[in-house]
């Protein structure tokens, strides 16, 4: 069954740092420039956009010496108001983790949690009604599933990347309402493109060149789906099963191999 809209709760940090100086992947080359000024209205319509729609959006604070912290949504995991913090793959991010699960203390979240083993946040975590979908082959460790699913309490899912340019879960399939996904099967291994098949008969299956502009990298709040502009081909099965496709422009992020999705962490109560 699909839910409608509902009001949500979201996390983001602006990009007033950002910068592509190293590469961890395929989408980051530290040759092309990157228009700052453009990066940050491009972001500030995105916030604005969530108000807009009715939704409440939290600010961090960013840091100098973390260009990437814009990617807020892979700081942590919300899930039931309890935090699972993040555990970065690559040293140039490390200290993202820390900031974050600061800010969940000063904010009163009484659970948060420093993860044992590599876990992106929502970058290799989605959440449906019924699982929690958990991406592995590039960042999160196979581990983290087992420590996710036993914190949460919620069966973990387990999928296999294996194209690096879908490095990340959010990059490959994207959480609509309820149990309803949209993904890209070339970024999954054959084993998980059975399981996805299985659980979700009706996913909208997404073209190459809408997985190609990282089309898939969406949030949806039940009704309204905030997807990159350069994914056209994702907008009419949308609203085939009823929901608002709403096109953005994030040019300069995705330059960082980042969109709508990277940007906004979810704060699930
Ligand atoms: N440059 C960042 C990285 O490689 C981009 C992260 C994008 N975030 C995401 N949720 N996929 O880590």
């Amino acid at each position: 069954m699909r839910s409608a809209f509902t009001s949500r709760r979201y996390l983001m940090c602006p990009p007033t740092y950002f910068r592509v100086t190293y590469s961890i992947n395929p989408w980051m080359d530290p040759s092309k420039p990157v228009d700052l000024p453009l990066a940050l209205a491009q972001w500030e319509e995105l916030r604005d956009r969530y108000r807009a729609l009715g939704h409440s959006v939290e600010v961090l604070a960013p840091r100098p010496d973390l260009p990437d912290m814009v990617f807020a949504a892979n700081g942590a995991t919300v899930v039931d108001g309890r935090v699972l913090g993040a555990r970065f793959a690559h040293p140039q991010r490390a200290d993202e983790a820390a900031v974050h699960r600061e800010w969940f203390r000063d904010q009163g979240f009484a659970e948060v949690l420093e993860p044992v083993h590599i876990n992106e946040g929502e970058g290799d975590f989605a959440v449906t009604d019924s699982w929690l979908l958990a991406g592995r082959g590039f960042r999160s460790s196979p581990l983290s599933h087992p420590e996710a699913q036993e914190f949460f309490g919620r069966p973990v899912i387990g999928l296999d990347l294996v194209d690096p340019r879908y490095y990340h879960l959010d990059t490959a399939l994207s959480v609509l309402g309820g149990d309803e996904v949209m993904y890209y099967p070339p970024a999954f291994s054959p084993g998980s493109r059975a399981v996805l098949a299985r659980l979700f008969p009706d996913a909208i299956i997404a073209e190459d060149p809408d997985a190609a502009a990282l089309g898939l990298n969406a949030v949806c709040d039940g009704h309204h789906v905030l997807l990159p502009q350069g994914a056209p081909g994702l907008f009419e099965p949308l609203r085939e099963r009823g929901y608002e496709p709403i096109a953005m422009d994030l040019s300069e992020l995705l330059k960082g191999g980042g969109s709508v999705k990277c940007c906004t962490m979810e704060l699930r109560p």
